[in-house]
């Protein structure tokens, strides 16, 4: 018997599951679904043809690892279809080995099934393989953007793909296709822009994860990827949050159908009909259509409409639909009602991280009661199931290491280093600031200067992410120390500036994720006092002084920008610091453009490209070059 957690309407009690001897006999090893050479649409339908109701249900849920761990026996009392890694649910060795000795554990536990329907592992490699300690960890999303470079981005995806599935996952949720409409969201940075035709064309991520055929999917160097989370995530209203803490993330989309296809659904489209991406996370938002007069806000897992109407009907999109952290139970009424709601509207595996048995129990008696159909059922599990024959799990269920060895690797490094360079933004430069040149004094002031967890930012070895040597790699510091050999760190430039040619202030944020990092619950866009009086004291005392921005999302500079010299943007660069200090020093040109626009004030938020009353402080593309 699995332990149970309590939720609001669940059933206190859960029976006991049937006895084996009660199931019917394994497959034969001559059944179909076996048969490697047989169409995968064949294989599905043998499979499905064979399997329970308890089966298919046991498809349908994913529990966390964290959930699972201490009973591992629950992956085959329930028939787990999935396991999954919240943010930070790492192994007891956080290393490659260790890793993919637990997802292999987990493995033959699924195997010891009946039918040996082999576990999907999921994974939030979203700046690469960022949970595991060592990897080569990207700039985040935004910064992608910037680099207006789809190539690039393929190439970061497929280092990513083959650093997730040397370790065991074989599914990463990514990449958000978010589009960003509002600056104060925690996610921005998750967002390639504001512009959903940027969105669109940074969509070869997809191909980076998971390869350019189907077929590609089997290879040890790809995982099956998701775009999330479907639709309008990033055209909240600000306020219109009920998660405790949060203001948008969650919140709601009030708009129209049209300006929600445009803006909102047009990635989807594209992530399905040109990049056949095999899954997609609903949002934990809702959306409330204006033509339907307002104050009626769904939930997204609730949105039959938008769920199997628009994405599964007009689109097209023949890949299956995870439901995102426990966010069935943000339906209204009681666990049932969610179960039921969630998987009529079109969902299809369910993310429930520590109430997979309760889901389990809840979604038979539903089925069994007639509420849920047995061809809604079928369909859910013969999409997750196509994903496993498609990522050849049926002929090689464990972990193929045998690229462990490439993990954070020179070569890899060397990508992620040309990807900050390439997504660093220029966004002032008189007297011809930059670039520096080598032989130059530099004053460098600033934490974030060489703080490897604040230039990597959320989702990074934990959910939330965090300040300090947490990841191996280069911080900026180390990165311009690499150029210069007289370089000054002072953190709150209390260090003498007498002497110096160049000041470098690097100013930023420290690591957030989701909603918790929404302005209004303790977060601002505004610079922190100690970042203002860092730029106050070098630009004021040193004759040439450059400001570097490390952070998730553009920061109000109106008042200090007359200060300095140059201003660059650098996002949040990740592992490679020395990406930073390359174009800084002119090793690399700037070519990066803002991929959102950069506000005046806090208040001016939303502002967006094409709104009427442009004037932000710079607009959106803005990005000045150099020489190399
Ligand atoms: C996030 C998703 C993520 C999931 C699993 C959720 O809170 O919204 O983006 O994939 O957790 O970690
Ligand atoms: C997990 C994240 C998840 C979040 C949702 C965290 O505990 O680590 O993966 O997105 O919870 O609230």
């Amino acid at each position: 018997m699995v332990a149970l957690a309590t939720i609001a309407g669940l059933p206190s009690a859960i029976a006991a599951p049937p006895a084996s001897a009660v199931s019917p006999p394994a497959a034969p090893a001559s059944a179909p679904y076996l048969n490697k050479w047989l169409p995968v649409s064949t294989r599905v339908d043998d499979l499905l043809g064979r399997m329970t109701l308890e089966e298919k249900v046991g498809q349908m849920t994913q529990a966390e690892r964290g959930a699972v761990d201490g009973d591992r026996d629950q992956i085959t009392e329930l028939k787990l279809g999935s396991v999954l890694s919240g943010g930070g649910s790492v192994p007891a060795e956080n290393t490659p080995e260790g890793w993919a000795d637990m997802v292999d554990a987990y493995q033959s536990k699924a195997l010891a099934t009946r039918l040996r329907i082999p576990l999907l592992y999921g994974i939030d490699s979203v700046h690469g393989h960022n949970n595991l300690v060592g990897a080569t960890v990207f700039p985040h999303n935004i910064a992608m953007g910037a680099t207006r470079n789809p190539r690039l981005v393929r190439e970061t995806q497929e280092i990513t793909a083959k650093e997730t599935r040397a370790t065991g996952p074989q599914w990463s949720f990514a990449p958000c296709v978010c589009v960003v409409r509002d600056l104060r969201w925690g996610r921005a940075y998750e967002s390639y822009g504001e512009d959903p035709k940027l969105v669109t064309k940074m969509e070869t991520g997809i191909e980076g994860l998971q390869g350019r055929h189907r077929r590609d999917l089997k290879s040890p160097e790809h995982v099956l990827a998701t775009v999330k989370h479907y639709a309008g995530d990033g055209d909240t209203v600000f306020g219109s949050s009920t998660t405790d803490g949060y203001t948008l993330d969650q919140g709601v989309t009030v708009t129209d159908r049209r300006t929600f296809m445009k803006t909102n659904v047009a990635p989807y489209v594209t992530a399905v009909r040109k990049h056949d991406v095999g899954s997609i996370m609903p949002s934990f938002s809702s959306v409330d259509w204006k033509e339907d007069g307002v104050g009626n806000p769904l939930k997204m897992h609730a949105h039959k409409e938008l769920l199997t109407g628009v994405l599964k009907g007009e689109i097209g999109f023949d890949g299956f639909l995870i439901s995102d952290w426990a966010a069935i139970q943000q339906i209204p009424g009681d666990y049932a009602t969610q179960v039921r709601t969630s998987v009529n509207a079109g969902v299809d595996m369910f993310m429930e991280p520590n109430t997979a048995p309760q889901f389990v129990e809840t979604l038979l008696a539903e089925v069994r009661a007639g509420r849920v159909t047995m061809s809604r059922i079928d369909d859910a599990v013969g999409r997750i199931l196509k994903a496993k024959f498609e990522l050849g799990l049926f002929e090689r269920p464990y972990t193929d290491r045998r690229h462990a060895g490439t993990i954070g690797s020179p070569a890899h490094r060397e990508v992620a280093r040309r990807a900050v360079a390439e997504s660093q933004v220029l966004l002032k430069n008189s007297r011809r600031a930059l670039p520096l040149k080598r032989g130059e004094d530099i004053y460098v002031a600033g934490v974030n200067a060489d703080d490897m967890g604040n230039q990597a930012g959320g989702w990074t070895v934990t959910w939330q992410g965090q300040s300090g040597d947490i990841i191996p790699g280069t911080t900026i510091l180390e990165g311009i120390e690499q150029y210069s050999r007289n370089v000054t760190y002072s953190e709150d430039a209390s260090a003498p500036t007498s002497g110096s040619d160049v000041g470098v202030v690097v100013v930023g944020e420290t690591p957030y994720a989701e909603g918790v990092g929404d302005v209004g619950n303790g977060h601002t866009l505004n610079l922190s006092d100690a970042d203002k009086a860092n730029i106050d004291k070098v630009c004021g005392a040193i004759e040439t002084c450059v400001v570097v921005d490390v952070a998730g999302r553009p920061q109000i500079v109106t008042d200090r920008l007359p200060e300095m010299d140059a201003f660059v943007m650098s996002w949040l660069p990740g592992s490679e610091g020395a990406g930073v200090a390359d174009v800084l020093f002119g090793k690399r040109p700037f070519t990066g453009r803002l991929p959102v626009t950069w506000p005046r004030s806090e208040d001016q938020e939303p502002i967006n490209i094409g709104d009427r009353d442009y004037d932000p402080l710079f607009p959106y593309g803005h990005g000045l070059r150099t020489r190399r």
